[in-house]
């Protein structure tokens, strides 16, 4: 980083050093420290700052500081015709109103009108403002090298903006970091606090924290999103998704995006970011969702069109262990309540389980005999959706399942489904292999010891 060192010159040329040595005035802002102990503000502008801080408050004339030398050697820099648009700019450094222009410079040829500073940013403002040393010191390396360039952001005179900033933070941070422009680019959203300050999340000068944020995260975010904050502070069931590494930043853009809400990406592809392999979670391993939709040929409609939310809308957590938006019984057997499966039939028919007969509601019948209504529409042992299908994908027609979970053990029971012009057979490891046919009926197998009404018993696997 190239710092600006030069003092002016109104008259040209000259071979003088830019910043003197030593400086020859004695002056309380120059304190001089030993190893170890803290720079400290000069007493003269702590009480001046306080001064000053009281007349703005009260409204009185402004405490000007007593002569100095440079002041002796040019009564007025700032007269008209002068150094006039200083004194002008909406906020002026407190040294500057003081007319205490020796503060930081030095005469070095009166005759030519030339004045060194008498140290270069950042010694130069350290002397006053000592805060700035534990900037210095905490920054990483890198940023360390922006930090110390003072008079990059801040203009040493006087600004239109507060902090006697150059530019708004936008325009003065995008000098260096190129997104900047990018984020307000109009093919993005923007993040509310963005437009208007990075400094709103960012400390300007560094913080301890990761990114140099001013908050911890997810704080930082909660502190103004009350609503996330509640859905997570009351959820049965967190999604370690906001919990982990860089927290909401898992799926959100802090600065701006392409995707509404903000998102890093689209649906199926923020989920599989993560969920593009197993996760251990307590002493259950979740599916490889990204591997199983790689192998298989026939994704569920909604993964077709990219969207895990149309099921999995309980992103930030909520009530149901596996984040759905409706009820979804997953136990191979349940009792059956068309409300156990609310999930389906926010899209499916209700029919498909509701008749006993009927050629309309389904395919999986044998004559008029509705399969999924012997299955599933029963009080005892009636088995759910996830028996035979797989939600999210499968190389079987209709989304059967190869291998469905069977009891408490972790067995992966076999269904070997097989479809045909007009029906179907499968030969699963809980029953003999069964046929169904919807144009000629397969006559009802005659039920085996120990088998339920409809002739299914589980076997052992
Ligand atoms: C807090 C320290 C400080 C004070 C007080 C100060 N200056 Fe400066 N001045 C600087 C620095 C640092 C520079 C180097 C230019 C830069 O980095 O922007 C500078 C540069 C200048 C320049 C060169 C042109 C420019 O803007 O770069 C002029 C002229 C100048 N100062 C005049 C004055 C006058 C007149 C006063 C008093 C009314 C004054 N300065 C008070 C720090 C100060
Ligand atoms: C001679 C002492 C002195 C020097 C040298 C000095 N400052 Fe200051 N600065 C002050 C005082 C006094 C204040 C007002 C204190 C306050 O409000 O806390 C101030 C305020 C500021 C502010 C806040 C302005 C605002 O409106 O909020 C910034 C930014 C700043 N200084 C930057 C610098 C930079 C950059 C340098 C070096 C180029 C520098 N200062 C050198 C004394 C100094
Ligand atoms: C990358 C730009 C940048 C650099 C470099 C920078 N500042 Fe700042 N500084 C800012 C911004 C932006 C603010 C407004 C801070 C805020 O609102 O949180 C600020 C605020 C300040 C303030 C007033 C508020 C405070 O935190 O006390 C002082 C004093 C200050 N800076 C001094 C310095 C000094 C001294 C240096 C060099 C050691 C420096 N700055 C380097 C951007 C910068
Ligand atoms: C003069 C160039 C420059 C300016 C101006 C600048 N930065 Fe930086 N910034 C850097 C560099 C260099 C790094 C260090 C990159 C690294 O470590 O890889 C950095 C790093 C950062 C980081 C990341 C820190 C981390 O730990 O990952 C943040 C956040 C940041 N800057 C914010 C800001 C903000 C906010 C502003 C405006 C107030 C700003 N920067 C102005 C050059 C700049
Ligand atoms: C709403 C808070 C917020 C605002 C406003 C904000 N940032 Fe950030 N920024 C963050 C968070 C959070 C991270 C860390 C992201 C992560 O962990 O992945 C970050 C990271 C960064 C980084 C590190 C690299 C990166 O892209 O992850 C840079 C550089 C940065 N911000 C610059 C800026 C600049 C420049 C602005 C203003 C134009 C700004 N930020 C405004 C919250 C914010
Ligand atoms: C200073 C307050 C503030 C902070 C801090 C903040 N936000 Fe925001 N956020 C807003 C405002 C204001 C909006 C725009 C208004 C709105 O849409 O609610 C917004 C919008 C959003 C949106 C878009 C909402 C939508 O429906 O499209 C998301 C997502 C978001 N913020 C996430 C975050 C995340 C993640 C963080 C932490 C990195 C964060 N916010 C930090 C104030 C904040
Ligand atoms: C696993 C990814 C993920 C994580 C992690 C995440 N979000 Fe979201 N967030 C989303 C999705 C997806 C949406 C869109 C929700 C929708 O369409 O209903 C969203 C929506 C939002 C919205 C706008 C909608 C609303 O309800 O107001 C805000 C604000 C928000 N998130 C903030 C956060 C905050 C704060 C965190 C961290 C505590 C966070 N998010 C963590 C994925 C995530
Ligand atoms: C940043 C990584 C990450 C992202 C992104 C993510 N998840 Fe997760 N998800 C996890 C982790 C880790 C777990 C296991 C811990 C837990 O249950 O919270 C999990 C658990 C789950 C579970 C519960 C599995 C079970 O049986 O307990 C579901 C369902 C889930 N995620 C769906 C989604 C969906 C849908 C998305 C996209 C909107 C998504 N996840 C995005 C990390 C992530
Ligand atoms: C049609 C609704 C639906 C869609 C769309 C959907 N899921 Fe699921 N998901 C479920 C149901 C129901 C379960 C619980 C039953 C199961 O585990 O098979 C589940 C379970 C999960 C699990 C936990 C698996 C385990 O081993 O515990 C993860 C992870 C998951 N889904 C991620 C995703 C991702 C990623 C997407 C998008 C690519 C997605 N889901 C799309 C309905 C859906
Ligand atoms: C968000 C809407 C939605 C939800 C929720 C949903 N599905 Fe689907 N489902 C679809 C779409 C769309 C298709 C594809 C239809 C097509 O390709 O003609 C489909 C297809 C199917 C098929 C294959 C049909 C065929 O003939 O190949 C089965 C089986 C299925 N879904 C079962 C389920 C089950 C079980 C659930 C509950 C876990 C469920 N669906 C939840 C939208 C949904
Ligand atoms: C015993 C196994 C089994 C169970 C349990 C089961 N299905 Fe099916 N399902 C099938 C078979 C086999 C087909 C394919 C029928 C055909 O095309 O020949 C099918 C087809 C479907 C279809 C495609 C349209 C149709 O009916 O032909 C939907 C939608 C569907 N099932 C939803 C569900 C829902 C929702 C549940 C849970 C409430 C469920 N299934 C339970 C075996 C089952």
């Amino acid at each position: 980083m190239q710092q600006n060192r030069s003092a002016h010159d109104n008259s040209g040329g000259g071979a003088e050093p830019d910043v003197l040595p030593t400086p020859t005035r004695k002056g309380p802002t120059v304190v001089r420290r030993a190893a170890g102990e803290r720079r400290r503000t000069g007493g003269r502008w702590r009480v001046l700052g306080t001064a000053l801080a009281l007349s703005a408050v009260l409204g009185a004339p402004q405490v000007r500081a007593a002569p100095t030398a440079l002041a002796k050697a040019d009564p007025d820099c700032t007269r008209a015709g002068c150094h006039d648009a200083y004194a002008q700019a909406p906020v002026l450094h407190a040294p500057l109103a003081q007319g205490a222009c020796d503060d930081c410079h030095q005469v070095t040829d009166k005759d030519r009108h030339r004045f060194a500073l008498t140290a270069a940013p950042p010694d130069l403002c350290l002397r006053c403002h000592d805060d700035a040393a534990d900037w210095i010191a905490t920054a990483t390396a890198k940023k360390s090298m922006v930090v110390t360039a003072c008079t990059l952001c801040h203009d040493p005179h006087s600004a239109a903006r507060p902090s006697l900033l150059r530019a708004d933070p936008a325009a003065l941070c995008g000098q260096c970091h190129a997104e900047v422009p990018q984020w307000l680019g109009p093919d993005r959203v923007a993040h509310g606090p963005l437009t208007k300050d990075c400094t709103t999340c960012h400390g300007p000068h560094g913080t301890p924290l990761p990114a140099n944020l001013k908050t911890a995260m997810p704080e930082l975010c909660l502190g103004c999103h009350a609503s996330i904050k509640e859905q997570v502070g009351t959820a049965k069931v967190e999604h370690k998704a906001w919990t982990m590494d860089h927290y909401c930043a898992n799926c959100h853009d802090p600065h701006a995006a392409k995707v509404e809400h903000l998102l890093r990406r689209e649906s199926a592809s923020l989920c599989l970011h993560c969920h593009d392999q197993e996760v251990k979670s307590g002493d259950t391993t979740i599916t490889n969702i990204g591997a199983l939709l790689a192998r298989t040929t026939q994704h569920h409609g909604p993964i077709r069109d990219g969207n895990c939310m149309a099921c999995h809308s309980e992103v930030h957590g909520g009530s149901s262990e596996r984040r759905l938006k409706e009820q979804f019984a997953n136990d191979f057997y349940v009792s059956f309540d068309a409300s156990r499966y609310a999930l389906c039939f926010l899209c499916h028919e209700e029919h498909v389980v509701d008749d006993a007969r009927g050629a309309a509601f389904t395919d999986f019948r044998n004559g008029d005999r509705n399969l999924h209504f012997m299955h599933v529409n029963r009080q005892s042992k009636g088995r759910s959706c996830r028996a035979c299908h797989d939600v999210h994908a499968s190389d079987q027609p209709a989304h059967l399942a190869e291998k469905v979970a069977f009891g408490a053990g972790g067995w992966q029971m076999p269904l070997r489904y097989q479809q045909t012009a007009t029906g179907g057979t499968c030969q699963p490891g809980c029953h003999r292999p069964q046929s169904y046919d919807r144009v000629t009926p397969i006559p009802t197998p005659v039920p085996s010891p120990g088998a339920t009404a409809d002739g299914i018993a589980p076997a052992a696997p």
